[in-house]
């Protein structure tokens, strides 16, 4: 049988129950032996090597243990203080940030290059009125998956999809850029394969939104070329190139007859998907693998536009704010994040949505696992870690996600992430915690930087006031990450006060797909 210590809940019941124990005392000795940290109970045979600390509270013995427990925990409420001092972004910081956005937005909005945030026209200079109609295929790239979607505009307000995903992998984000381009077209084949058996696909005449979540310098409403690569994409010779040639191309060689009318941002097709149903939206942000907004700017401030103005009053505008202070002036960066940045694709560029997106807070999370494995402040029991906590990114987000959601007493979640995913030989109670309370501050953080942005831009529109204002917000975390919102709407809170009530933050699922068809729609008017 396996020590009681290592057994699940439902073992332990089982196991009281089995040797005759009584309800009382099972609920008694289910607490008792549910505080003893295993690592200390086996103290003899593995003496931590590294934590003067616990190793002083091991000499005083097993019969000890709950004082072990307690200097365990006393450590870690130093390193946790530690870490908060690293991590935390008081009110008053994030009200600096909120205006160092916003003289970036001014200035972006001038110029070219003048800020890190890019503030790129987009071309799409009109909301939708709800009534828009028809069908339209949509590409989404830039997330975890490949979409390839077919969007019914019902000409009301509603719409109806169905879409198919493809994984992408490593070769075709990284790999050589035609090669990008023949697998999307592969994609869009497979799918009107699947969903159009009966017509000659080569024959309709398709029209296709291309959500293309890169910045982009775009020309026309369906033409640009990328200025960057972000969120580990590197393919080679796409940089500099008008994407939306590069996939008629792909399409001429796979015979497919489809018209590129859009190109579209994710941000910019999350805003006009809620626009579609709620007509006050003028924000649209992703909290996903990336993060970015656009948001409804006055024609008469988008001081760079070069198009044709008669007749335009307003164009949205795609902030890339990913990039908002790569020169590191107003958010206090601590020695993970400057590891994490220079260790990825693109050093020194998009380290805003390095503090906030999906693709990241993970590996944020991960830098501080392995720093404090050396310092001896975690894991004493399991030396060095494991090769995995050692393996870049493999400290997936998700795992922050399930161990903020752990409530569980002992944090049983936890440990099967940590000895089950991770491969950490033993965990104690204390390690959890730790870990625990490391990917809330992480959370936390990226939360409340997103909030300032939101801030920032709500600020520039002049909407703090009522009636208000909506936001439409995707991506995972924003809709799947525990407290998300609510530490977004704290934030917001301390940053503009009772304001913060009249900005709605609401989820706007699937603009990459529905607001690319109606960006195609209204582009095709
Ligand atoms: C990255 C991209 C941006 C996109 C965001 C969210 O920041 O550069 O275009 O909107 O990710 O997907």
């Amino acid at each position: 049988m396996s020590s009681v210590l290592s057994m699940t809940p439902t073992e332990l019941h089982t196991f009281l129950y089995g040797v005759g124990l009584g309800v009382a005392v099972a609920a008694v000795s289910s607490t008792l032996l549910f505080s003893l940290p295993r690592a200390v109970v086996s103290s003899q045979s593995q003496a931590p090597k590294k934590s003067p600390r616990k190793r002083s509270a091991l000499k005083r013995g097993a019969s000890a243990a709950a004082n072990a427990v307690e200097v365990a925990e006393e450590a870690n409420a130093e390193t946790v203080a530690r870490l908060r001092g690293m991590f935390s972004l008081p009110a008053d910081r994030l009200q600096q940030i909120v205006k160092q956005i916003l003289v970036d937005m001014k200035k972006g909005l001038e110029k070219d290059g003048a800020a890190n945030i890019k503030m790129l026209p987009t071309h799409v200079t009109r909301r939708p009125s709800g009534k828009e109609k028809g069908t339209y295929l949509a590409l989404d790239l830039g997330g975890t998956n490949f979409r390839v979607c077919e969007i019914i505009l019902d000409g009301a307000g509603g719409s109806t999809m169905h879409q198919s995903k493809f994984v992408i992998d490593e070769a075709a984000k990284t790999g050589d850029g035609t090669a990008l381009f023949d697998f999307i077209a592969d994609c869009v084949k497979a799918f009107l394969g699947e969903y159009h058996k009966d017509q000659d696909v080569e024959a309709v005449k398709w029209k296709l939104g291309f959500t293309f979540s890169f910045p982009v310098d775009q020309w026309t409403i369906n033409s640009g070329s990328l200025l960057i690569w972000t969120k580990g994409f590197t393919a080679t010779n796409v940089v500099g190139k008008d994407v939306v040639a590069l996939l008629k191309s792909a399409f001429e060689r796979k015979n497919l007859n489809i018209d590129v009318t859009a190109l579209v941002n994710d941000t910019t097709g999350t805003l006009m998907s809620l626009a579609y149903s709620k007509p006050d939206t003028y924000v649209g942000v992703i909290l996903g693998t990336g993060s970015n907004c656009a948001y409804v700017e006055k024609i008469e401030n988008v001081i760079k536009y070069k198009g044709p103005r008669e007749g335009v009053k307003e164009m949205l505008i795609n902030m890339e704010w990913g990039g908002f202070d790569d020169d590191m002036v107003v958010i206090p960066r601590n020695k993970y994040d400057l590891k994490l940045d220079r260790e990825s694709a693109n050093p020194g560029s998009y380290t805003f949505e390095q503090l906030i997106s999906g693709m990241y807070l993970g590996e944020i999370v991960r830098l501080v696992l392995v720093d404090l494995v050396k310092t001896g402040e975690l894991f004493s029991y399991s030396a060095g870690g494991s090769p995995e906590l050692r393996t870049k990114y493999a400290f997936e987000t998700a795992y922050m996600s399930r161990i903020e959601r752990d409530y569980s007493y002992q944090l049983m979640e936890t440990k099967t992430i940590l000895e089950e995913h991770l491969n950490i030989p033993e965990t104690t109670l204390a390690d959890r915690k730790l870990v625990k309370a490391i990917c809330e501050m992480v959370g936390l953080r990226s939360a409340r930087l997103a909030a300032a942005g939101v801030a920032a831009v709500v600020t520039k529109i002049n909407k703090l006031g009522a009636p208000g204002v909506t936001v439409g917000i995707d991506g995972s975390l924003f809709l799947l990450y525990p407290h998300y919102q609510n530490r977004m709407r704290d934030a917001l809170r301390e940053i503009v006060g009772i304001s913060a009530e009249n900005i709605l933050l609401e989820k706007s699922q699937d603009g990459s797909g529905t607001g690319a068809a109606l960006i195609a729609c209204l582009a095709g008017k």
